[in-house]
C-alpha cells in the first residue's frame, strides 16, 4: 500500500457543540499513543501521551489536559509555542479546531494534520503528527499560514509542544565545545524554565548538541525508566525550553530559536516550521536510542541502509604541508592498508592566496599549483590505478577575507556595514540567503564533479559560527529573517546537489562536531563528532552522540592524539564506528602497521553488526574505569562485544558484564579477535540465557586497555 492515500477521516467543525462530534484523535505507534481531544469551545488539548492502552475506546474516560499548542495573549500563563503579531498589531492568537486528516504514508507509517484557526484573524495553523509504528518514533512540525490581507510577524514558531503531568523530570543534556563535544550531565527539573538553545548560526552545536533526554518520574537507567528523546532536525539556531507550572505540569517547547529571528509572512504566506522528532521508551535510555537509530536507518539518514566506505585522511598525517608526491604516497598507503578511499583535506585551493595555512585563500576553490601541478586529476588518477576511491574537502560557505572571493564579492558576505569584521578563525560566512551565493555554492561542488567526475566523496566543512550578523541581501526591514534563510538556503544548495548526484556520499563536518542534526543528515552519510580522537575522551564523545544518532552515522579515526594509548586501543575505539584512519602508516613500527592492516580486516568482517546491529551500551564510561558496548545483528545470529579498561584501580571489584540482544535459547561462541601480535582466542561457548544473566568476566586490570569479542550462534 505504498503511498496509497487512505482516508481515515476528515471531521469538520465549528465553534461551541464541537465536542459531541469529533472523537479522540488517537495518533499510535505499536507501544505509544498521542491522544488529541477538542473541548466544547473547539479548542484542541493534549489528553495523554504514553504507552499504548490496549483498548482505545479508554482515551475517553481521560481527563481533557492542556491546549495542545498554546499561543501568546490569551489565557495562558507560561510560555507560549505561538506569538503573532497581526497586520493590526494585535498581538494575541486563539486557534479553534476546524478539522483533521489522518492517512497512511507507507506500510507503518502514517500522517495526522490537525487544522487549527483563529475566529477573529486568519491565521491557520497546521500541526503535523507522522507516526512510525515499529519504531515507535513521531515526527511533529507546523505550518503557519497569514490569511490575512496584509503581512504579520510571527515571533515564536515552534515546531512542537508537549505536555507531561508527572511526579518528576529529569533532563540530561548534552554540551560542551569544540574538541570536547556532547557530554553528557543530567538535573532534576523544578518550577520554572531551563532553556537549552544556540545562537551560533551556522556552526550551530559548537556548545550544546540539539538533543535531549527527558526521564519522566524517575531518573531513567541505561535499560530501565520511562525517557522521551527528542531532537530537532535544523541546522542552525535551536530552542528546547522544558517549563514546569505551579501545578507540576512541565511543558516542552522545540524549535527554531526566536532569538532576533522574527519573521514576516506575507499575504498568504506559510511557513514551515523544522521537524522535531522523538521516541517515547519505557525501557530506558538505551531503547530510545535504538528506536531512533531504526528510524534513522530505515526513514531518514542519507543511505541508511546503505554501506560505509572505510578511509585514511590525510589531516593529522600532513596538516597544510602537502605536495604531490606526499599526497601521492599516502594514496600509496591507503591502499597498502585496505581502506576504500583517500581523503585530501584542507590546503589544496588558493590561486592568488594559496592556502597554506588557514589565514587565506578560503572561497578560491582551484588547485595550488606548486602543491599540485597537476591538479586532483593527477590524484583521482593515482587513487583509480590503486583501486581506491578519493574524497575530497571543501569549506563551500566561507571565506577568508585574504582571497580573491571578498575581494570580487564583499555583498556576498554576512559583515556588519560601518563595523570592523570580527574574524572567527580567520574568516567569514557567505550570505546563503541570497539566491545568487546558493548558485556559487552549488557551483563549488558541482563544478569539481564535472571536472573531476571521478571524486567519490565529498567533506563539508563549516568552522565558523556566523558572525557580524548583517546580510546584503535581506535589506532593512528582513534582517531578523537571515538565522532562518540562511539555513533555507542552504536546504536549497543541498537539494541540488542530492538531485544531480544522489549516490555522492558525504562528511558534514563543523570544527568537529559543531553540526549534527537529523535534517542535514538527510543529505550527508556521516558526520565527524570531534576533532579530538584521544580514544579515551571519544569513548565519551560517541557515547553521547549515540544516545541519538546510528553508529553508521559517526566517523571515527584513528590518529596520534594520546601516543600514551596503544593502536589497538585507538583502533577498538574507532572500530565501534564509522572507522577510518588520519595517521601515516610510515611513521608506525612494523607490527603497528600490520595490525592495521589486520583490523581494517576485522572491521570488513564485522562491520554489518556494527553499523547495522542494535547498539547496547553496557557499562557506561561515566560510571567508572570501565566501559562496554555491545552490537547484535538482528537475527540474532552475530554480535560484537567491544571492552575497555580505562584507569582501572587497584584492588578494585570487577564485575562480568552482562551481555543484551541474544536468544536465550541458542547457543554461542564467543571469540576474542583482534588481538595484537596473537591469533583469535577461544573464550567459550555459551547459552545466549547464560551469557545475558551472568555474563563475562571481560574487565581488567590493565590501564588504557581494550578487547574485541565476537560472538556467534553455533
Ligand atoms: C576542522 C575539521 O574538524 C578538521 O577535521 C579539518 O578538516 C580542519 N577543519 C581543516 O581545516
Amino acid at each position: 500500500m505504498y503511498l496509497k492515500t487512505i482516508l481515515l477521516s476528515l471531521l469538520l467543525a465549528f465553534g461551541s457543540g464541537v465536542k459531541a462530534q469529533v472523537k479522540p484523535i488517537v495518533i499510535a505507534t505499536d507501544q505509544t499513543s498521542l491522544v488529541l481531544t477538542v473541548d466544547g469551545n473547539g479548542r484542541l488539548h493534549q489528553t495523554y501521551l504514553g504507552r499504548k492502552l490496549l483498548n482505545e475506546a479508554e482515551y475517553t474516560a481521560l481527563p481533557q489536559g492542556p491546549e495542545a499548542y498554546l499561543t501568546h495573549g490569551m489565557e495562558d500563563y507560561y510560555e507560549p509555542a505561538l506569538h503573532v503579531n497581526h497586520a493590526d498589531g494585535n498581538p494575541s492568537t486563539l486557534l479553534t479546531y476546524t478539522g483533521h486528516t489522518a492517512k497512511a504514508l507507507q506500510q507503518g507509517v502514517s500522517e495526522t494534520v490537525v487544522t487549527l484557526a483563529d475566529p477573529v484573524y486568519k491565521t491557520e495553523v497546521r500541526l503535523h503528527y507522522v507516526a512510525y509504528a515499529k519504531e515507535n518514533v513521531y515526527k511533529l512540525w507546523t505550518e503557519i499560514t497569514n490569511g490575512e490581507t496584509k503581512p504579520v510577524e510571527i515571533e515564536k514558531y515552534a515546531s512542537a509542544m508537549l505536555h507531561f503531568n508527572n511526579a518528576e523530570y529529569y533532563l540530561t543534556q548534552f554540551n560542551g565545545d569544540w574538541a570536547n563535544e556532547a557530554n553528557l550531565s543530567e538535573q532534576r527539573l523544578s518550577y520554572g524554565k531551563k532553556v537549552l538553545d544556540t545562537k551560533l548560526g551556522t556552526r550551530a552545536n559548537m556548545f550544546v548538541s540539539p538533543f535531549f533526554q527527558l526521564a519522566l518520574d524517575a531518573p531513567a537507567q541505561e535499560e530501565a525508566g520511562t525517557v522521551l528523546t527528542g531532537t530537532l532536525g535544523w541546522t542552525g539556531n535551536f530552542r528546547f525550553t522544558f517549563e514546569e507550572d505551579h501545578t507540576g505540569r512541565l511543558r516542552l517547547i522545540a524549535g527554531i530559536n526566536p532569538y532576533a529571528s522574527q519573521y514576516t509572512l506575507k499575504k498568504g504566506e506559510t511557513f514551515r516550521t523544522p521537524e522535531f522528532i522523538f521516541t517515547l521508551s519505557y525501557g530506558g535510555k538505551g531503547q530510545a536510542s535504538r528506536n531512533l537509530h531504526d528510524w534513522a536507518r530505515t526513514h531518514s539518514l542519507k543511505a541508511g541502509n546503505g554501506s560505509r566506505m572505510t578511509l585514511l585522511n590525510n589531516w593529522e598525517a600532513t596538516y597544510f604541508g602537502f605536495d604531490e608526491e606526499k599526497l601521492i604516497g599516502l594514496i600509496g598507503e591507503a591502499k597498502e592498508l585496505g581502506v576504500d578511499m583517500f581523503l585530501l583535506d584542507d590546503g589544496w585551493f588558493g590561486t592568488k592566496y594559496p592556502r597554506n595555512s588557514d589565514r587565506q585563500g578560503l572561497g578560491d576553490w582551484t588547485e595550488i599549483k606548486d602543491k599540485l601541478p597537476n591538479g586532483i586529476g593527477r590524484l583521482t588518477e593515482e587513487a583509480k590505478k590503486q583501486g581506491v576511491k578519493f574524497g575530497l574537502w571543501i569549506e563551500p560557505e566561507m571565506v577568508n577575507p585574504k582571497s580573491e572571493l571578498y575581494e570580487k564579492h564583499k555583498d556576498w558576505i554576512i559583515t556588519l556595514p560601518g563595523r570592523r569584521e570580527y574574524h572567527y578563525r580567520n574568516q567569514l560566512v557567505l550570505d546563503l540567503a541570497n539566491p545568487k551565493v546558493q548558485d556559487y555554492v552549488f557551483s563549488v561542488v558541482d563544478g569539481l564533479m564535472t571536472k573531476y567526475p571521478d571524486i567519490a566523496f565529498f567533506k563539508w566543512d563549516c568552522n565558523s559560527p556566523i558572525t557580524n550578523i548583517y546580510s546584503n541581501y535581506e535589506g532593512k526591514e528582513h534582517q531578523s529573517h537571515l538565522y532562518v534563510d540562511y539555513v533555507r538556503g542552504l536546504y536549497n544548495v543541498l537539494d541540488r546537489i542530492k538531485a544531480k548526484y544522489p549516490d555522492l556520499p558525504m562528511m558534514l563536518c563543523s570544527g568537529g562536531g559543531g553540526r549534527s542534526d537529523f535534517e542535514a543528515l538527510k543529505y550527508f552519510t556521516e558526520f565527524w563528532p570531534s576533532d579530538n580522537t584521544d580514544p579515551i575522551e571519544r569513548l565519551f564523545i560517541q557515547w553521547g552522540f549515540s544516545q541519538v544518532f546510528p553508529v553508521k552515522a559517526q566517523c571515527a579515526h584513528v590518529t596520534t592524539w594520546n601516543r600514551a594509548a596503544s593502536i589497538k586501543f585507538r583502533i577498538n575505539v574507532a572500530m565501534m564506528g564509522k572507522f577510518g584512519f588520519d595517521i601515516k602508516l610510515a611513521d608506525m613500527q612494523k607490527n603497528e602497521q600490520d595490525f592495521c592492516k589486520k583490523s581494517i580486516s576485522d572491521y570488513n568482517r564485522l562491520k554489518s553488526t556494527i553499523l547495522d546491529g542494535d547498539r547496547y551500551g553496557l557499562v557506561s564510561p561515566y560510571s567508572g574505569q570501565h566501559t562496554a558496548t555491545m552490537y547484535a545483528d538482528k537475527t540474532k545470529n552475530r554480535a560484537v562485544l567491544f571492552t575497555f579498561d580505562i584507569y582501572p584501580r587497584n584492588g578494585e571489584y570487577r564485575s562480568n558484564v552482562t551481555l543484551r540482544g541474544l536468544d536465550a535459547g541458542r547457543r554461542y561462541v564467543v571469540k576474542e579477535v583482534n588481538r595484537m601480535g596473537n591469533d583469535d582466542r577461544q573464550v567459550g561457548t555459551y547459552s545466549g540465557d547464560y551469557l545475558m544473566n551472568i555474563g563475562l568476566p571481560v574487565f581488567t586490570g590493565a590501564k588504557m586497555n581494550s578487547r574485541v569479542f565476537e560472538i556467534t550462534a553455533e
